[in-house]
């Protein structure tokens, strides 16, 4: 077996979690999807109604055709969301006819029979069905509803599970998990007073961790864990607390954490990275297995993602993703995931002719780290495309693994990947009102290219000053 020696050190305890999964259980209805409201411009197909924008022309005579249209919405249930009229154009009567636009909700198996029932009372029946967006935050506040959990590895639900036999453990988790189901974005961070077991066991992943970072992990891994231990409290003696790790991000990359009770939905996961949120969990792992977690816990989060999100390359990377997937298909969803999956968490790097790890699952792993830089696995270079479909293993280590050639070169082309993401619009983050700007109309678009003209304006000059210094 290819993980034999790496396997002898340091075995692997168990299956991952993987967003990937999530994307593919939504996808094929194993959960409940994202139905939640939206507003004017994004649709859904929520629980069996299809929204319809319906023309058709009536003639003026007596009014006769206008209640029998009526009387078929009345029969049909369909719910008038939006109605307009005006003269005639087409018809050769046109004096005498009203063109009518009604935009209604209607039950998606009734809605061949409703437009044939329309038809034999109007003219010029057409029928175009609004194109399904899924529901995504458009502000900063409406991540409180990106919650979504996945329960199948949690300790309750999952027989393999280290603490599944443990009841203290369990309901020392679910008390932790009630902090982050009562937080509301904005509220101050709650804090965990840990037990010295729970410290005792962040100290053994931190110790055996800390010791082959320096030859494995990326540069800027390194950067960041040192300035954690300078100015953060990381050490092995304590574990930091959300409030103080959220706050150094926030002068890092303007990054901050909010609290969440377990493993998240794919779509909402994503979707927290578009605003530079990152859904952080604050328990930790069943002391019997110190080095593996089946879902993922503070020394994970802590260790594995914290010091590269402190990164400003690679938190715009991190927000691209998170952008691309606002509004896109499940089938999309599946491939940032799996995009996510083999760079975020599994993603290695070039630096000055060697490889390194940046992805968290390498980097909170002590196995899968020595195994995915011993030259064994098989290497791959950087393509979003091919990553995007590449079967991964949630099982055991990796099979493949992809190197990037840097942060700069991995955001522009999943930059050029996402363009190929079906969306009838597109997003951009207003860090100012640290909301979404859905770009869906030409005066939008002029109103953000103005706004990058005057930041260009700003470089341009200081660009003269310094060539006139
Ligand atoms: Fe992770």
């Amino acid at each position: 077996m290819k993980t034999e020696s790496a396997v002898q050190t340091a075995p692997f305890g168990g299956r991952k979690q993987s967003l990937i999964e999530d994307a593919r259980r939504e996808r094929s209805g194993g959960s409940p999807g994202p139905s939640r409201n939206g507003d004017s411009f994004v649709f859904e197909d929520k629980d069996g109604m299809a929204t319809v924008n319906v023309l058709f022309t009536l003639s003026n005579e007596k009014n006769a055709g206008f209640f029998k249209t009526g009387k078929i919405f009345e029969t049909f249930e369909a719910k008038l969301l939006h109605i307009e009229s005006r003269p005639g154009r087409k018809s050769k009567n046109s004096l005498a006819d009203l063109e009518f636009f009604m935009k209604c909700e209607v039950h998606s198996s009734d809605l061949e029979v409703f437009i044939n029932s329309l038809k034999r009372v109007a003219e010029d029946v057409r029928s175009v069905q609004e194109e399904k967006v899924p529901w995504f935050p458009r502000q900063m506040k409406d991540l409180d509803r990106c919650n979504m959990l996945i329960t199948k590895f949690d300790p309750d639900m999952d027989q393999d599970h280290p603490g599944y036999r443990d009841l203290e453990y369990r309901k020392r988790r679910a008390f932790i998990a009630e902090l982050a189901f009562r937080y509301k974005q904005g509220e101050p961070l709650p804090s965990v007073e840990y037990t010295a077991e729970e410290v005792a066991t962040w100290r053994e992943v931190y110790q055996k961790l800390r010791n082959i970072y320096p030859s494995l992990a990326c540069r800027q891994f390194l950067d960041a864990l040192q300035q954690l231990e300078k100015e953060c409290g990381y050490e092995e003696g304590r574990i930091p607390q959300l409030k103080e790790v959220s706050a150094f991000l926030k002068d890092k990359t303007g990054f901050q954490l909010r609290p969440v009770a377990g493993l998240l939905s794919a779509r909402d996961f994503l979707a927290s990275l578009a605003f530079r949120v990152f859904q952080c969990t604050q328990y930790i792992r069943h002391s019997s297995a110190p080095m593996h977690s089946p879902e993922p816990d503070c020394c994970h989060e802590l260790l594995g993602h914290i010091p590269m999100l402190a990164d400003k390359e690679f938190a715009q990377f991190s927000q691209e993703i998170g952008l691309a997937s606002l509004g896109a298909s499940d089938e999309d969803i599946e491939k940032l995931s799996t995009l996510y999956w083999f760079t975020v968490e599994f993603g290695l790097c070039k630096q000055n002719g060697a490889v390194k790890a940046y992805g968290a699952g390498l980097l909170s792993s002590y196995g899968e780290l020595v195994y995915a830089l011993s030259n064994k696995p098989e290497y791959r270079p950087f393509n979003p495309e091919e990553m995007a479909v590449q079967p991964y293993q949630d099982q055991t280590y990796q099979p493949v693994y992809f190197l990037s050639e840097s942060f700069e070169d991995a955001k522009m082309k999943l930059r050029r990947f996402s363009e190929t993401i079906k969306r009838p619009f597109a997003v951009r983050y207003d860090p100012f009102t640290c909301s979404i700007e859905v770009l869906d109309q030409p005066g939008k678009i002029q109103n953000a290219l103005s706004q990058v003209r005057e930041d260009l304006k700003t470089l341009l000059c200081a660009l003269e000053r310094l060539s006139s210094s």
